[in-house]
């Protein structure tokens, strides 16, 4: 129990399986209650009945992100529950590989619900609370795909630049409003996405190496609720690939093209499937998808030594951003 957590409420959708799962128990395991939200009511309960087993308060409600209105019952459930809540994360997410001339468009779109509009659905259920309040901390979970394009997952890449978009914007307009707006995005990581993803390539997938574990996430969303910051990676691989086509756009889009076939593909073929994208799917509503520990040493390697030359850039560029930053708002009178 840390007091810090302790009274705490946080929302989180996408909380049955994976990320939001390892991320609802941490925190119950540190004190804080939980409201946890996903379309599938047992994997929520049997997830509420988890979290209690730490002493805290825990409240499933089935919500479909894609709906705006029943976002609105999740944020009113909550304050009807603990009267207020201090932070909420919009993780519900799905995952899906095709490429466009074979991807439905009904599939992209509901994608784009629920990656996308579904995020934006949250952020504005949870504003009117922390507006009501006069504080809060808004996540939302977009990806390394939020900075990074890839073939064969156009949808699913355009959602996570849109939610990065999006909270940058909402981030400007609440400056100096108590509210905070965060966004992490996470490398690949050892969920049941890799089962769930809708897939219309052809090809059965496996995520690609190195793949991060679910409480890896947890803990930088804790550290982001507990001290927002405006962007956080999460996993070498992703800052190396963003520095990468950050220097290089060109060659590192043929890279990822050729990492792509070579080592997302399985060699086995697949029927066209829409997984988890119009519905829950019953398979998968655990932390860990079992894929973590079969990357290989000299890519791990490879990757690190780029994540830790980019952090090393991030940072310095970060303290100038900084100390730029606070002459601007001497500067405006702020
Ligand atoms: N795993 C990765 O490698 C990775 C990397 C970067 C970013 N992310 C992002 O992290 C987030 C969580 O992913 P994950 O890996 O934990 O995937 P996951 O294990 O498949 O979990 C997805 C969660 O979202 C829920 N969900 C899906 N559609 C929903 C909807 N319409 N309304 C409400 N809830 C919905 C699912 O429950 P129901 O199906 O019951 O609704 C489930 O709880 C996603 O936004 C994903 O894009 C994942």
């Amino acid at each position: 129990m840390d007091r810090f957590w302790k009274k705490k409420v946080i929302v989180i959708t996408g909380a049955s399986s994976g990320i939001g799962r390892a991320t609802a128990l941490l925190l119950a395991k540190k004190g804080a209650h939980v409201v946890l939200a996903a379309r599938g009511e047992d994997p929520l309960e049997e997830l509420a009945a988890e979290c209690e087993a730490h002493g805290v308060q825990a409240l499933g409600v089935p919500t479909d992100v894609a709906d705006a209105a029943s976002v609105r019952r999740l944020a009113e459930a909550a304050v009807h529950a603990f009267g207020h809540f201090d932070g909420w994360v919009n993780n519900a997410g799905v995952y899906m590989l095709g490429g466009l001339e074979e991807t439905p468009d009904e599939a992209f779109r509901q994608l784009m619900e629920i990656n996308f509009f579904g995020t934006v659905s949250g952020s504005r259920a949870a504003l009117g609370q922390f507006r009501r309040q006069g504080y809060g901390t808004l996540v939302n979970v977009s990806s390394t795909f939020g900075t990074v394009p890839a073939p064969y997952l156009s949808a699913y890449v355009a959602s996570k630049f849109a939610v990065r978009g999006f909270s940058a914007s909402l981030r400007q307009e609440l400056l100096g409003s108590g509210i905070d707006v965060c966004t992490v995005m996470p490398a690949a990581i050892d969920t049941p996405l890799w089962r769930h993803t809708a897939n219309y390539t052809g090809w059965r997938i496996r995520p690609v190496e190195p793949v991060h574990t679910p409480e890896r996430v947890a803990r930088t969303l804790l550290r982001v609720l507990r001290h927002p910051e405006h962007e956080t990676m999460v996993g070498p691989a992703g800052k190396s690939f963003a520095a990468m086509h950050g220097l290089f756009p060109r060659s590192s889009e043929h890279l990822m093209r050729a990492g792509t076939d070579t080592r997302h593909f399985r060699d086995a073929r697949q029927g066209p499937t829409p997984g988890n994208v119009f519905q829950p799917m019953v398979e998968g509503g655990s932390v860990s998808g079992g894929y973590h520990g079969t990357g290989k040493q000299w890519l791990r390697r490879l990757l690190l030594a780029g994540g830790v030359a980019a952090a090393a850039l991030s940072l310095r560029r970060r303290a100038a951003d900084r100390r730029l930053g606070a002459r601007l708002t001497h500067a405006l009178g702020g």
